[in-house]
Formats: C-alpha cells, sequence, structure tokens
C-alpha cells in the first residue's frame, strides 16, 4: 500500500475534528508526513496492530516493534513481506494525546530460531487485559513463523502494567488456527479471545479461562467462509461491536462491522462504518482496535494502521473519532 501524505490543512481538519468529538485538545499529534505519532520524546511511536489497557487513570498501549528491513518471504503465493520481530512496546498517557514511552513490554531474542520471541518470527497484535483475581496483566498475541502457518496464540502476564511481561507458551485454542487477533474483557470480569481461524475463512470467539491464561473449550464460530481479520471490539449502551477488515494482507480493503447483544453472538452484519471518500479502503488502513474515551459515553477512537508493505518500519497510523448515528457506526476521515 501506498503511503498517502496529508496537506497541512487536512491535517489541521483531521486535529480539530478529533478535538471537537472527545476532548478539548486533539487526541493525536500527527506530524507533517501525516500518519506519524510523537511520544512526549519527540520520537515517532513504534507500537504497530495496538491495543490499549485503561487502568487506574492511566492508558497504556502496547504495539508491534517494527525496525530494521523488510524482506519478502520466498516462495509465497502471497506478498509474504516481513520485518524482524522487536518485541511488544509499551507508550502511557492519561490524556489519549500526550504518550510517554515506558520501554519494551515484551522483549523478542535473538539467534534462536526455536523461540517463539525470536526475531525470526512474528509477533503480533498484542492486547493486555488486567485480571483482578490473578492481580496479573495478561497480554495475548499472535505468534507465527515465516509462513504464518505455525498460527498460535502466545500468553505472557507481568505485576505491573507496562511490564516486563514473561512469557508463558503458545497455544492453537482447541486445535485451532490463530492468527489476527483481539482479547476483550466484560464488565463482567469474562474475558474472551476473538481471532482468524480455519486458515483466515473463519472467526473464532473463544471464552477464556478465568486466570485469562487459557481458552476454555467453548467457542463460537463467526463470520463462516467470510475471510475477515483485524477483529477489533468494542461496547456501547449494551450491545457489542466488532469491525473487521477483509483479508488482503498489508493491502487496505473495506472494514465490516457486525453487532451483537452477546459476545458468543449472534452476530448481524452492518456493512462498512467508513464514510465519505477512500471509505472503501479504510482510507488506506486496517483498523486494529477501539478505544472508549473514559468518562465520555459515546466517544470511541478507532485505531487503524496505515502499513507501508515494502517498508514495514515506516507505517504509520490513524486515529479517528468513531461516532454513532442513533445506533449505527459513523467513522470519517474529514
Ligand atoms: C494482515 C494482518 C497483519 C499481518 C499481515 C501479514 O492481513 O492483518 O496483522 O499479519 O496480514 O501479511
Amino acid at each position: 500500500m501506498k503511503t498517502k501524505h496529508i496537506s497541512l490543512i487536512t491535517l489541521l481538519i483531521v486535529i480539530k475534528s478529533l478535538a471537537f468529538a472527545n476532548t478539548n485538545k486533539s487526541i493525536a499529534d500527527t506530524s507533517a508526513h501525516g500518519r506519524v505519532l510523537l511520544d512526549t520524546d519527540g520520537k515517532p511511536i513504534n507500537a504497530h496492530g495496538p491495543g490499549v489497557m485503561y487502568h487506574q487513570g492511566v492508558y497504556y498501549l502496547f504495539g508491534e516493534i517494527k525496525n530494521g528491513k523488510t524482506w519478502l518471504v520466498p516462495g509465497q503465493n502471497w506478498e509474504d513481506y516481513r520485518v524482524p520481530a522487536g518485541g511488544i512496546s509499551c507508550y502511557s498517557s492519561v490524556d489519549l494525546k500526550h504518550w510517554k514511552y515506558r520501554g519494551i513490554a515484551l522483549k523478542s531474542v535473538v539467534n534462536d530460531p526455536g523461540n517463539d520471541l525470536d526475531t525470526g518470527r512474528v509477533i503480533e497484535r498484542p492486547k493486555v487485559i488486567y485480571n483482578g483475581r490473578t492481580k496479573k496483566f495478561v497480554m495475548w498475541m499472535h505468534i507465527d513463523k515465516n509462513d504464518y502457518n505455525y498460527s498460535r496464540g502466545g500468553v505472557a502476564i507481568s505485576d505491573s502494567p507496562a511490564g516486563p511481561y514473561q512469557y508463558q507458551g503458545s497455544i492453537k485454542p482447541n486445535d485451532q488456527m490463530l492468527r489476527d487477533m483481539t482479547l476483550y474483557k466484560d464488565e463482567d470480569g469474562i474475558a474472551y479471545l476473538i481471532y482468524s481461524s480455519e486458515d483466515n475463512n473463519t472467526m473464532h470467539v473463544c471464552l477464556l479461562s478465568d486466570d485469562y491464561l487459557k481458552p476454555t473449550t467453548t467457542y463460537v464460530r463467526i463470520f463462516e467462509n467470510k475471510r475477515r481479520e483485524s477483529p477489533a471490539i468494542f461496547k456501547n449502551k449494551g450491545k457489542y461491536y466488532l469491525i473487521t477488515s477483509g483479508c488482503s494482507g498489508w493491502s487496505p480493503n473495506a472494514a465490516s462491522y457486525a453487532v451483537a447483544d452477546h459476545v458468543m453472538g449472534p452476530w448481524k452484519e452492518q456493512g462498512n462504518p467508513c464514510k465519505g471518500s477512500n471509505a472503501e479502503v479504510t482510507f488506506f488502513s486496517q483498523g486494529a482496535f477501539v478505544q472508549p474515551v473514559i468518562n465520555k459515553p459515546g466517544a470511541f477512537i478507532f485505531m487503524g494502521d496505515v502499513w507501508d508493505k515494502t517498508n514495514l518500519e515506516k507505517s504509520g497510523y490513524l486515529w479517528l473519532p468513531l461516532n454513532f448515528n442513533h445506533d449505527k457506526i459513523e467513522i470519517y476521515n474529514p
């Protein structure tokens, strides 16, 4: 996908609109090159395929560290562009605007090809939730090998939100593939793992064990044969919303969302939440997460990745306000 540059005027409109939608300030600073988020040290945020956990007044952002040269895995019949797996980064913020770098939450390892966290592996889409019973912060992520056929969920835990996290190993839930994934902890403390499975054909929603460390045998198959990826789930006014992308590797495609009365479904498809020009390619991004703005009911941030597939470390972000028009989601790129 080509990284698009946005003009200064567009940029100002974006910032103004973000400010209007959610807080008195903008929710994200973007550089003049567009789609680069800077941390409080002025350095580009390196947190791709991100997830956010809100804990005791602080938002913690976790994402894939992408550093180094992009290469194409030989012998694949798709654009299998790869970059060394740099582990998982953490940033924190109290206002969703100023992000302080908190270091590497989960380190990758070098020259250990049999290790899930080796730089030669795939470590993608980390998500963290807090377990009130065990007092552990629990991270799940997609662990894979270069051909994406290892397809497992990795788990790591920590006593403190920013880490460091200790890796516990990986699993195929119910012996099923796990690729793009997210985690959801409901208000009752019950948590779910949601992931592209069955070779990306069908998504699964799996109930996690009470300690959040294991999948249970209770799971449902959703969006059967629809080939959906990059799940991003949130709740509004008692209903659950799940935004997914299509399946076209690092290239953008149309998002779609579904609504349900329960995380386990049934999920009713609603179509593309993006509106306006380039909505059919999610404004050149791929959704990764939806973060509620705490203490602002009805205000959400749609967090997308703007992949630069031939130079993955230069991939950017697109964070947009997600609004409701009655019970329909609308995401505009002003
Ligand atoms: C995308 C997926 C990304 C990454 C990529 C690899 O479809 O959403 O997280 O796995 O494929 O090509």
